[in-house]
């Protein structure tokens, strides 16, 4: 995983900013029904979504592992962002109405230890709601893509087939999905580049030093190699805790 204390000076900046941010809102708030009470956004990052998710009525909290993301979460969210593990979050059993957790699931590995913890916190009848199947989600059949399609991990973090099981051990039930544009997500050949040299893709890709080389290298002979290729689409699921 990237270092995220160090990402967070370039996060907003990289990640599709306010387009994507919203786009990502809109598309979580309308998997909530009647948004209202409490609801923490897990791995809030820098609090550029989570900020679009407040409204009249609904009480907005955020938790990330990383202060330096959180410095920023802070002053979009104030005092409701705290410090914290996903997979014992600071949140008393049955006590929110909605969680949600965008982007994060494709990074870790113990995914279905963070999907436990949130049904826990959930109230019965509360909704939580998560991306799935991130990485997939790049593979936009572009000439970049086709490039870094043999590489890719055979079973992510975040696949909505094991989330959902999961989460239904859980009793948390699958009852409804969006999709959301990644504003600014579309990589050119050279930025795809750059990333695949500082380690973005740990979670997407399986590379080695030789293989990453060989990569940049074919990437570097693609044409056109400032101009961004289409933006991907992501997929959220909604997941409801039995009453
Ligand atoms: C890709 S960013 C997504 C941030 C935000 N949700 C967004 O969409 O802009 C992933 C975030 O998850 C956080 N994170 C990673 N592992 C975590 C963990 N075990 N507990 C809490 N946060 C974690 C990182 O610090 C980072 O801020």
């Amino acid at each position: 995983m990237l270092d995220y204390d160090v990402e967070a000076a370039r996060y907003d900046a990289t990640r599709g900013g306010v387009p994507r941010a919203r786009s990502a809102a809109r598309a979580v708030l309308a998997l909530v029904p009647e948004p209202a009470g409490t609801l923490l956004d897990v791995g809030c990052g820098t609090g550029l979504v989570s900020e679009r998710l407040m409204r009249p009525g609904l009480r907005v909290f955020g938790v990330d592992a990383s202060s330096g993301m959180l410095g920023a979460a802070a002053g979009r969210l104030g005092p409701a962002v705290v410090q914290g593990d996903c997979r014992r979050l600071p949140f008393a059993d049955d006590s929110l109405d909605a969680v949600s957790a965008v982007w994060l699931l494709h990074l870790l590995p113990d995914a279905p230890a963070v999907v436990a913890e949130c049904a826990r916190v959930l109230r019965p009848g509360g909704t939580f709601v998560t991306t799935v199947d991130k990485d997939a989600a790049h593979d936009v059949h572009s000439d970049v893509d086709r490039l870094i399609a043999p590489f890719r991990v055979r079973r992510a973090n975040d696949a909505a087939s094991r989330i959902t099981a999961v989460a239904s051990e859980h009793g948390l039930r699958r009852v409804g999905e969006a999709r959301f544009t990644g504003h600014g997500q579309g990589r050119s050949p050279a930025r795809m580049a750059g990333d695949v040299q500082r380690g973005y893709f740990a979670s997407a890709l399986l590379l080695d030093e030789e293989t990453s080389g060989t990569l940049v290298k074919e990437l570097a002979l693609l044409p056109d190699p400032e101009v961004p290729r289409g933006d991907p689409v992501y997929r959220l699921l909604a997941l409801r805790k039995e009453s």
